[in-house]
């Protein structure tokens, strides 16, 4: 087994690319999560079989707790709710990093990297940066999820000076690190993961709640980073590679989702936006009235456009309003009418999550364009569905310097002939800022939830 393992864990690593590969388009994640499954499944029998695993009834136990925990929750959870389920699990990526650091640094003989008190510098290098990593990515993730959760409070806290006295941490990290692997003394092991513990706090709370997701996604990357780091400690190049590729890919996630925002990575770190309410930006709309709207107007109306571009928001997966819609579509295309789908890089909650919804109720991959692929058609277009969607469409993004969503790519609905809004006030979105297109002359508000709204639609076209 010792000689195969090996072989083992690099078709596993393979698995996992091709898994990685799979999940990034709709057509072919399915293929992609098998990879995944089947990787992992041969990465922990192989584990389980090599000759140094003494005793299987702790790991037994383990796997029964851990799996039917994780099999409950992932059967239970809401899609809008997966943000803070990623983010709690990310929370015990950390935390496993932390027990095996310790584990090899208080019994190094048995990870075959020295002594108590001669444990070899590389490998303290790697188990204080796996520990500290692990430690940090342990509590911040809490304090995210607590967020996303509404456990703790979404606006951003902050104090004067935090952002010095953070860096001053860090430093004082560094020079943990150093002492620890200068003297090997526990003390420095414990003082450094009890500081990274504090600075995921410190570094998680001032962040606002609708910069939470790019954190959780920066997290992910830390989470991996720390088992990358401990596969050097335990020479295991399956976790390594792994590691590896989660903390890449939640990086070049991270990188997207500030893209599709168009806010830079560090300004993000630094926190401050993104409060319940954020401020400045709020159009000033004087005493003009939205035009509000039925389901039989709106059925009327789109029934005698000759395209429409449905819009999906976060307040389609809330409402989970997907079903009824590919529904309303169809009806549509049977009247001749062109239906297709514009999707936001940041719509939703997470990237990808109006994609995933979208397949769910098996709309056509070809009728789905991202905004750069539909953005110039608005303007040839008669109807705009925009189903509860609104900072994704908020011109003040292009008009508005002082609004915090100022520089945002959005899709220009507005440029259409009817602008059809669903959603069940005129409040704001994420960003907590009022859109003035639910003013403008060619919109029509239709309020009431997403779903229901989009049922009654079907029905009035049905008749
Ligand atoms: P939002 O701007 O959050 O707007 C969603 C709208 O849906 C709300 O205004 C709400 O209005 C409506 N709504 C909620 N429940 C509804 C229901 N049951 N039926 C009908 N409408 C409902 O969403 P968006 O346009 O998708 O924009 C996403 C926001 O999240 C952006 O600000 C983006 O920057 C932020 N964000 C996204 C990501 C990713 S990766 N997707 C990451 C970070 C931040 P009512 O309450 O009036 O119904």
């Amino acid at each position: 087994m010792e000689t195969l393992a090996p072989l083992a864990y690099l078709i596993a690593s393979i698995c996992f690319i091709m898994a990685l590969r799979g999940l990034s388009s709709p057509v072919t994640a399915r293929q992609g999560l098998t990879y995944g499954i089947s990787g992992m499944t041969l990465a922990i029998v192989v584990t389980l079989l090599t000759p140094t695993v003494s005793s299987y009834g702790l790991i037994i136990l383990g796997i029964a707790i851990g799996g039917s925990i994780g099999t409950i929750l992932a059967k239970k959870i809401a899609m809008t709710d997966l943000p803070q389920l990623v983010a709690a699990f990310h929370s015990l990526v950390g935390l496993a990093a932390v027990c095996v650091a310790a584990s090899a640094f208080f019994n190094p003989s048995a990870f075959g990297i020295g002594e108590i008190g001669d444990i070899k510098t590389v490998s303290l290098i790697e188990m204080s940066i796996g520990t500290a990593v692990g430690a940090l990515t342990f509590t911040g993730s809490l304090i995210a999820w607590g967020k996303l959760q509404g456990v703790v409070s979404g606006k951003p806290i902050t104090f004067g000076g935090q952002h010095a006295f953070n860096a001053a941490l860090g430093v004082l990290l560094v020079v943990l690190i150093i002492m620890l692997c200068i003297t090997q003394a526990p003390i420095y092991f414990w003082a450094i993961t009890f500081l990274a513990l504090a600075l995921g706090i410190l570094m998680i709370i001032p962040i606002g709640g609708a910069d939470m997701p790019v954190i959780v996604s920066m997290l992910n990357s830390y989470s991996g980073w720390a088992a990358a780091g401990i596969g050097f400690t335990l020479h295991n190049n399956l976790l390594i590679i792994t590691g590896a590729l989660v903390g890449a890919s939640g990086a070049i996630l991270s990188y997207i989702m500030c893209k599709g925002m168009n806010r830079s990575f560090i300004s993000v770190l630094l926190g401050g936006f993104g409060g319940e309410q954020a401020a400045g930006g709020a159009a000033d709309m004087g005493d003009r009235q939205a035009k509000i709207g039925s389901a039989e107007d709106a059925a009327y109306i789109m029934k005698n456009a000759s395209s429409v571009i449905i819009v999906p928001g976060y307040g389609m997966a809330v409402a989970q309003a997907q079903h009824a819609l590919r529904e309303m579509a169809d009806l549509l295309k049977k009247e001749g009418v062109k239906v297709t789908y514009a999707i936001h890089p940041v719509a939703g909650r997470m990237p990808g999550h109006m994609n995933v919804l979208l397949a769910e109720a098996n709309v056509p991959y070809e009728d789905v364009f991202e905004l750069e692929d539909i953005n110039r058609d608005f303007s040839q277009t008669d109807v705009v569905y925009v189903i509860g969607a609104n900072d994704i469409t908020n011109p003040s993004a292009k008009t508005d310097s002082s609004s915090p969503i100022y520089g945002m790519p959005v899709l220009d609905v507005e440029k259409a002939q009817t602008v059809l809004f669903i959603k069940r006030s005129l409040g704001s979105g994420y960003a907590g800022i009022d859109n003035p297109l639910f003013y403008a002359d060619n919109t029509m508000m239709l309020l009431a939830d997403a779903k229901k709204m989009t049922e009654d639609i079907v029905k009035s076209l049905e008749h």
